[in-house]
């Protein structure tokens, strides 16, 4: 069986419409906290096994010998360490055949990836066979209020120039799908004995990296509206964020990414990506007119 947690959130929906495209629905499941939000998938003869990162105990049983697995990263900044743990535990004590999971860039030095680190050394330990899918950022991140930054008229940060090689979420989800399924020419720098694809490292990225001006000129440029690109210093992107109503701690969290990219870590584009999904990433401009579109 494929299995997929995080089913029922965006990456994790993707993945699974991946996975139901190239294969029956009986060989997918899915490993998520609510069964009520997979309901469409169980309709569409998807296995459904309810699980919390936080309960071991709930994981018992939720894979078994031989599975595929994609970890999907969970979304509680702070409490990912025990439960990653609990899942890579889970996954060991089945002895499933693939554990992959949704990292961060190798190249990040910023707090957020401290944990997806943490959670590559536990599945290093655990031996089992691996694959390390180093997401880089959504493009999403940026365009989730596409309509509302050129109401504004504003892209605010304080990465500077620094570059992102962005990508959406579904080019990582088909990336994700061709590691499940074994396909894909990635290059896996850890790339197991005899050309198996498992062990495998992935940089995933956009094709081309962007600067947030170059983001503000794309925003205008589709809008037909003026936006600009403003450069702030961390303490006042910390307090526009918390305006906008940021939890404090989380708006720290994201003030430090742009730290790293002006320290150029989310600027890599080695191709990765575009190789296992054997297509050019979505470019930005593509991103920006479908988002202010929608
Ligand atoms: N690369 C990037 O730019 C970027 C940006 C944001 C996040 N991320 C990472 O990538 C992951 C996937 O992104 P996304 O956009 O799909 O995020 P998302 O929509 O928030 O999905 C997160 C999924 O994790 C599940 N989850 C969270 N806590 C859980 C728990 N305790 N037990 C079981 N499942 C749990 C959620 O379940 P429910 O559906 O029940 O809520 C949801 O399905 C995120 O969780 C985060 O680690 C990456």
């Amino acid at each position: 069986m494929y299995v997929v947690t995080g089913a029922t959130g965006q990456l994790g929906r993707l993945v699974v419409e991946g996975l139901l495209a190239a294969v029956p629905a009986s060989e997918v499941a899915v490993a998520v906290r609510s069964a009520e939000k997979a309901a469409d998938l169980a309709a569409r003869g998807v296995a459904v096994r309810v699980v919390d990162y936080d309960r071991p105990e709930t994981l018992e049983g939720a894979f078994a010998a031989g599975d595929r697995v994609l970890l999907v990263s969970g979304s509680e900044v702070g409490r990912r360490i025990p439960q990653h743990r609990a899942v890579v535990e889970a996954a060991k004590a089945a002895g499933v055949a693939l554990l992959a999971y949704t990292s961060a860039p190798g190249a990040a030095t910023f707090r957020l990836a401290d944990e997806h680190k943490a959670t590559e050394e536990l599945i290093l330990a655990s031996g089992l066979p691996y694959a390390l899918l180093r997401n880089g950022w959504y493009t999403e991140n940026y365009l989730g209020d596409a309509a509302g930054t050129v109401a504004r008229g504003v892209v605010l940060g304080s990465a500077g120039e620094g570059r992102i090689a962005t990508a959406p979420r579904r080019d990582y989800a088909d990336a994700a799908v061709a590691v499940l399924l074994g396909k894909g020419e990635g290059k896996g720098e850890g790339k197991g004995a005899g050309g198996s694809r498992e062990n495998a490292v992935y940089e995933l990225s956009g094709d081309a990296a962007w600067s947030l001006p170059e983001l503000a000129a794309e925003l205008a440029a589709a809008s037909g509206a003026p936006v600009e690109h403003r450069d702030v210093t961390p303490a006042e992107h910390l307090a526009a964020l918390v305006g906008a109503g940021l939890p404090e701690g989380f708006a720290e969290v994201l003030v430090d990414v742009d730290a790293g990219i002006a320290r150029g870590e989310l600027a890599g584009t080695p191709g990765d990506l575009a190789r296992l999904i054997g297509r050019p990433t979505v470019p930005l401009a593509e991103s920006v007119r479908e988002a202010l579109k929608g």
